[in-house]
């Protein structure tokens, strides 16, 4: 492991974690744009997270993320979850950011996490905005398709939307606000499992790059960062990240940690 990376994070006083798809890799969960396996891949965007897409036909849309919700429910928090809850615990002030709309990082224990794009399990009136609490129980899904009529409004009788962020929405002002003077202010940025494409998200480790921050990516596959940040590891962030909190704190890891490798130090 790079021993600048080490060395900052031991006396890093305010610490950036952002996250991307590829963090929840490991859990079962696809990412976005990986050959193949990548939802964008399979599935066209515009039919599906756009305001446009839910207007047209509410229940392909809703019953598309009942089956990610769904396929969230039966998931676990891997151990690069884990080992991002246990800096929280080693750092003066740890901020996590996510582009995730699973609940993966809060149920490895991560608390205050800024969801830019918003949560699967927090949808809303599309009218007067309020809170759906989902029944409790497994996310029902019809058999032989996925169109599930979205529920009402209790309140006002409107339809409730999915709690994400769609292509063309802004994302939610204050949580966008915290996790900018958050990038701003940190003496480390550690950036894993997200292809850097998708602004403004994308523009987080420039934020920190510009200030000054040490910069961390995480990513088996390069990206346009590769260039820009301090160090780059190529390499899944459920092994590279247990590792890096054991080499920084001597806490014992549970991976081997062999695999990854770093292309710029
Ligand atoms: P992407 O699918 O664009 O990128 C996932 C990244 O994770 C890629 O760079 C992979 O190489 C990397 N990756 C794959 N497996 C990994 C592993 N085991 N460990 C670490 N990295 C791994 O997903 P995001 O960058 O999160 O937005 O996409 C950003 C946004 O685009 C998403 O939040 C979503 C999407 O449209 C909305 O839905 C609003």
């Amino acid at each position: 492991m790079d021993e600048r990376i080490i060395k900052s994070l031991r006396d890093a006083k305010r610490v950036v974690v952002l996250t991307g798809a590829g963090v929840s890799a490991e859990s079962g969960l696809p990412t976005f744009r990986d050959k193949q396996t990548g939802l964008w891949e399979t599935f066209k965007a515009e039919d599906l997270a756009t305001p446009s897409a839910f207007e047209r036909d509410p229940a392909l849309v809703w019953g598309w993320y009942e089956s990610r919700r769904a396929a969230v429910r039966a998931a676990k928090p891997n151990a690069g979850h884990l080992a991002i809850a246990a800096m929280g615990d080693r750092v003066p002030r740890l901020t996590l950011i996510t582009q995730n709309v699973d609940d993966l990082h809060e149920r490895a224990g991560s608390r205050a996490v800024l969801h830019l794009h918003g949560e699967l399990a927090r949808p809303y009136c599309e009218a007067c905005r309020r809170p759906y609490v989902f029944p409790d129980g497994i996310p029902q899904l019809p058999r032989g398709g996925a169109r599930i009529e979205p529920p009402r409004c209790d309140t006002c009788g409107a339809r409730i939307r999915p709690g994400v962020v769609w292509f063309g929405e802004s994302l939610p002002g204050p949580t966008w606000a915290a996790a900018r003077e958050a990038a701003k202010d940190c003496d480390v940025l550690i950036c894993a499992g997200t292809s850097s494409l998708v602004y403004p998200a994308a523009s987080l480790p420039e934020i920190a790059i510009a200030a000054g921050a040490t910069t961390l990516q995480i990513n088996p596959n390069p990206t346009d960062l590769d260039g820009s940040v301090s160090v780059a590891i190529r390499g899944p962030s459920g092994s590279v990240l247990p590792q890096l909190l054991a080499e920084t704190w001597d806490v014992v890891s549970s991976s081997g940690g062999a695999d990854y490798e770093a292309v710029r130090t």
